[in-house]
């Protein structure tokens, strides 16, 4: 009997991986896709949840659509460069598969977008470690970052309460004089390590109209541009109890910035639950489709999973998506309901998946008729 592709297929008969992918091509696109959050749903801090590797198995072809269901990785966290985080959490999964570095879209990946309107300014860089997020950002093409190492460098004046380590002063950028050197921007690309220093130094910065150490300036100075790219208070990582995110960093230095000036430091905030993020998101799940089949049904529904109902929730649900707030992270279902109400909620990523994709599968099949 003559075995037809599809069928081959159907019954797994091993095929060049080029085969399978001009299959896929030939198959119709499946109208869903998934956006998953990373801590507190795939993994808790270093350990990988036991439900993601056959999570991803079942959307890989497992499934009862028997074809690849499109998906990114759509975090608050970051820190690394896309590739780097694709690479570590590959491995870490372990389910068989490589993550492309654009599936993994992090809280600073959105500022991707914002490179044509600072990138001969010089920007200030907060957070991750040593000088990690400036090779980020200038991966993106931002061309004059600083780091607040660069700065405690250049002189230790600035906090003389932390001794620079020997790692940090390698990481740091020499012969800056921040005095000469006007910062227009700052934006916290990930969890700050040293809060005492970041806070100093952004009072420094905003305070001094972006010459660090220069006399203060008045209301009327052009003002020193704020971008937060995670606005997390908490995240759930391997404690028993949530640790504090970027969105405390903020807090605190707001609450400092107040005691210091009377007021409020105004900002731009990015990360779920922010519309920007969820359209960023929206583009490359779109892309995602036309690597794997050319297209993408109009009638999408797109699919967050998260375990955090301010931030991957209320994001989804603003942005119009199918959403499912999971038990394995911040949100305990022992202590109420959620601030913000999901499509529907499940143990975990794998029941999730498994839940969305039969009830789109009936509801396709029901249309075909
Ligand atoms: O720092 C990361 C944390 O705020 C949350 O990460 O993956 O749950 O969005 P995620
Ligand atoms: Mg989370």
């Amino acid at each position: 009997m003559l075995l037809t592709t599809t069928t081959r297929l159907a019954r797994r008969v091993p095929l060049r991986l080029e085969a399978r992918r001009w299959l896929q091509t030939k198959l119709s696109p499946p109208p869903v896709a998934f956006a998953f959050d990373i801590d507190g749903v795939l993994v808790r801090g270093s350990k990988t949840l036991p439900c993601t590797a056959p999570m991803f198995k079942h959307l890989l072809g497992d499934n009862p659509f028997r074809r690849q269901i499109p998906f990114i990785l759509l975090t608050n966290g970051g820190g690394v460069s896309e590739k780097a985080r694709a690479e570590a959490l590959s491995h870490a999964f372990q389910a068989g598969f490589e993550l492309k570095p654009e599936q993994v879209v992090q809280a600073h990946t959105v500022l991707k977008k914002d490179v044509d309107r600072y990138r001969d300014k010089n920007v200030l860089v907060l957070g991750g470690k040593g000088d990690e997020v400036r090779r980020v950002a200038e991966s993106y093409g931002y061309r004059n970052v600083f780091t607040t190492l660069d700065v405690l460098a250049w002189d230790s004046g600035v906090w003389s309460l932390h001794q620079i380590t020997d790692a940090e002063e390698a990481s740091a950028k020499k012969g800056v004089n921040f005095t000469e050197t006007p910062i227009d921007a700052v934006f916290i690309f990930h969890d700050p390590r040293n809060w005492a220093l970041d806070i100093q130094i952004l009072c420094d910065v905003i305070q001094s109209g972006g010459r660090i150490g220069a006399p203060y300036v008045d209301q009327g100075h052009k003002p020193v541009e704020l971008v937060f790219c995670n606005p997390d208070l908490i995240w759930k990582a391997d404690f028993p109890q949530p640790r504090l995110g970027q969105g405390a960093f903020k807090d605190a230095f707001q609450a400092v910035y107040k005691s210091l000036t009377g007021q409020h430091y105004p900002y731009v905030q990015y990360g779920k639950p922010t519309k920007p993020t969820y359209d960023f998101a929206r583009e490359a799940l779109a892309q995602q489709f036309k690597e794997i089949y050319g297209s993408m049904p109009e009638e999408t529904l797109f699919c967050m999973v998260g375990d955090n109902p301010e931030s991957d929730i209320a994001g989804a649900n603003n942005a119009g998506w199918n959403s499912t707030l999971v038990h394995t992270g911040v949100y305990d279902p022992t202590k109420g309901s959620p601030a913000h109400t999901p499509t529907q909620q499940a143990e975990d990523v794998f029941s999730a998946v498994k839940q969305v994709l039969i009830e789109e599968f009936e509801r396709s099949k029901g249309q075909q008729h």
